[in-house]
């Protein structure tokens, strides 16, 4: 029930499925499950466990008659991810493999996996469309790719499996309640939570990392994705997952980039707070620019992104004044 399992599960809940969270709170807190029943108005299951934990998960899956499964128990710290290699492949590889064994051993075969843009690595072209190369260059990443060509083996082996690979750009936003939103544990890594900590005082200033990139204003530019689009994309996908079977590949994103200044002034404007900023160092490993094709999900899945960028920086906002007060 992290950040975009919340959301999720609200979009899940209010389209009329039921759900049911399995999760080790290693990234959330259980106060979520309150107020994702506030905002649906609808109860959900929730079972505390580990992904590696087979016969927990096993048993959570048999015991709430799941039919299909939508997996975001990743850790995502792509720096973090460089310093603790072992931890990651334990906690997202091996979790998968947990995952895909409990699920067959009670018969399930529909599952959305939760990957990243960040499998492409250095653009070969822009935008990246799925038959991109894809180059991760770090454990995070090399974890995606590998868990994706898992299921596209476990699919070609066995027939009757119904896997969606959903490859996130950048989300960003919350839900627009204020209610839940991205609460990351520690001092954030992210443009948007850094932003927000010091739009609230948390933090003196934000540290652009490099103003020298060979964008319109020197600063990096990303797909900034709001949350709410990213789930509505597992619910188009797990609504389309009915009728087709395979595994198959998505971007998730909204094909359009937006540099570090373009969301700082965006926020700005929305929050009526200055938010000072210092131009500091590159990021070692951060890219330049990059932004998703978006035509698939589009043609196939028939979803797009609804919400602006100033839809992002409002719902943010919201949510950062309404969290403080928590
Ligand atoms: N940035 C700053 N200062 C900060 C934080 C970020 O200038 O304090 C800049 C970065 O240099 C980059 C942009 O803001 O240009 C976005 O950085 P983020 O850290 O928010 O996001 P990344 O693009 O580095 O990575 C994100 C997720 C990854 C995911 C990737 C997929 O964190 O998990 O998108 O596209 F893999």
């Amino acid at each position: 029930m992290g950040y975009i399992g919340s959301h999720t599960a609200v979009q899940l809940l209010l389209s009329g499925y039921q759900v049911h969270i399995y999760d080790n709170l290693c990234n959330s807190n259980i106060d979520t499950l309150q107020r994702i029943k506030r905002i649906a108005g609808k109860d959900l299951g929730f079972t505390y466990g580990d992904i590696r934990d087979t016969q927990k998960l096993t048993a959570a899956l048999k015991e709430n008659s799941i039919e299909a499964v939508i997996h975001l128990a990743g850790l995502k710290a792509v720096g973090e991810s460089s310093k603790k290699p072992i931890e990651y492949y334990s906690n997202n590889t091996q979790g998968s493999i947990s995952l895909i064994q409990a699920m067959q051993a009670v018969h399930i075969s529909t599952l959305v996996f939760s990957s990243s843009a960040t499998v492409y690595g250095d653009p070969v072209y822009l935008p990246y469309d799925e038959a991109h190369p894809t180059f991760p260059t770090n454990p995070y990443g090399h974890n995606k790719l590998q868990i994706e060509q898992m299921l596209h083996d476990l699919a070609f082996s066995d027939k009757n499996w119904r896997i969606a690979c959903l490859r996130y750009f950048n989300p960003v936003g919350a839900h627009e309640s204020g209610l839940i939103g991205e609460n990351p544990n520690g001092i954030p890594n992210n443009l948007m939570p850094v932003i927000g900590q010091v739009a609230n005082g948390k933090l003196a200033q934000l540290s652009i990392f490099g103003n020298d990139y060979s964008t319109s204003d020197g600063t990096g530019k990303r797909d900034y994705i709001h949350v709410m689009d990213l789930a509505d994309g597992h619910l188009m996908a797990l609504n389309w997952l009915q009728e087709n079977l395979g595994c198959h590949t998505f971007n998730l994103g909204s094909g359009s980039s937006f540099s570090v200044l373009e969301l700082l002034r965006c926020f700005e404007k929305v929050s009526a707070k200055k938010i000072p900023y210092q131009i500091v160092a590159r990021r070692p490993g951060d890219l330049s620019e990059y932004y998703a094709k978006v035509d698939k999900a589009e043609k196939i899945l028939g979803w797009k992104t609804r919400r602006s960028l100033e839809d992002i920086c409002t719902s943010s906002w919201n949510w950062i004044k309404n969290s403080k007060n928590n």
